[in-house]
């Protein structure tokens, strides 16, 4: 029942937008004010996150590998296991990003009669998690012809073959479909699964309902409002708000509004969520660093500067006292020169 919290949280968030943003003069407070303010503490939170986490000292490296380091000749090296240099690290990096490549060896562990512990291959989060952060993205860029003027090419392509399927009319994109598809089985994962369910809090579904609400939203308007959705007046009011001369215009439908108001609730909530995994991940130094130990030593730079001390020296320096006090010693005392005789 843990869900029920973040579904209640980001139900009231729809309903102070829907019926705020009907009383008059409120437009301006939620198509201008919470949008500036949103943006201002996502970039800010944002870039201090970031900051603390890039001040934050690594004086070891500390990789994970999973393959062969480079050792001997003889020895094959794995480049993207274990990559030693930073073309190889680089290269290990883009996979992880662009194709989640660490999830892909997602295992599942299942207790069967026995009891047998067995961890089975689960490509299902893998791709599920693929089609909803690729979706994300490509809905993200095609929003910017709301923002542009004109509206660059590669957008317009891109819009052109994200509806290439021409499912429904107005023609639902592709996006649109993997958005939800993919939120919906990251819900279900933690509803279903037994072990998910039990870690899972209200800072995991909360983000998931903001998002399948964002998604809801965005669909309900293209699809079903088409009418109250006045697309030119929207726009206006999105370049308005780049170009720091916004406009509001009092045609816009309330659902317009719960769709804004969410993403500014997202924007807010992201940099002190785990969603900042977003900028985490180009900074974990299990990934971005090289796997060079044996090659090169680390020495931890704040270590104080401490003079190495032999036992050997130790016992030069002490000797006599040690002998003099019938501690045993490693070396004898040379024996001491005769007194010179008095002429
Ligand atoms: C996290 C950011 C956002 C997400 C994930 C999102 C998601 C969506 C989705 C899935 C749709 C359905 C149609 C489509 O895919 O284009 C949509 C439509 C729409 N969104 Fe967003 N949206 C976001 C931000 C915004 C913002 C900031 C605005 C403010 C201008 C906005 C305004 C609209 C409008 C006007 C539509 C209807 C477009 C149409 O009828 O073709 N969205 N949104």
């Amino acid at each position: 029942m843990k869900y029920v919290y973040s579904l209640g949280a980001v139900i009231a968030l729809m309903l102070i937008a829907w019926f705020g943003s009907l009383i008059p003069g409120m437009q301006y407070f939620f198509g201008v004010a919470v949008p500036y303010l949103a943006i201002v503490i996502f970039l800010g939170g944002f870039a201090w996150k970031i900051w603390d986490w890039a001040k934050s000292p690594v004086p070891f490296s500390i990789q994970t590998t999973c393959g062969q380091a480079k050792s001997l000749d003889f020895i094959p090296h794995n480049r993207l296991e274990a990559p030693n240099t930073n073309t190889e690290v680089i290269a290990r990096m883009a996979l992880e990003i662009l194709t989640f490549r660490s999830l892909f060896r997602h295992t599942k562990a299942d207790v069967y009669a026995g009891p047998k512990l067995t961890y089975e291959s689960a490509k299902w989060l893998w791709l599920f998690a693929l089609i909803f952060h690729y979706s994300f993205l490509v809905i993200v860029i095609r929003h910017l012809r709301l923002f542009l003027e004109p509206v660059p090419a590669p957008i317009v392509w891109l819009d052109w073959a994200d509806s290439l399927f021409e499912m429904g009319l107005p023609t639902l994109y592709l996006t649109d479909a993997g958005l939800l598809i993919g939120l919906l089985f990251l819900f279900a994962r933690r509803l279903f699964t037994r072990p998910v369910r039990y870690m899972s809090l209200f800072n995991d579904y909360f983000p998931l309902f903001l998002l399948l609400a964002i998604g809801i939203t965005g669909v309900l308007m293209r699809m079903v409002f088409r009418g109250g959705i006045d697309i030119a007046a929207i726009k206006a009011m999105g370049v308005g708000l780049v170009t720091f001369s916004p406009v509001v215009s009092p045609d816009i439908s309330a659902i317009f509004y719960v769709h804004l108001f969410l993403v500014c609730a997202l924007l807010i909530y992201f940099p002190f969520s785990k969603l900042m995994h977003l900028g985490g991940v180009f900074l974990s130094p299990t990934r971005n660093m090289r796997n060079n130990t044996r090659e090169v030593r680390h020495v931890n730079p704040w270590n104080p500067d401490i003079k190495p001390h032999s036992y050997a020296a130790y016992e030069d320096e002490f000797r006599e006292y040690m002998v003099e006090a019938g501690i045993p010693v490693e070396k004898e005392l040379e024996p001491q020169k005769e007194a010179a005789e008095p002429a």
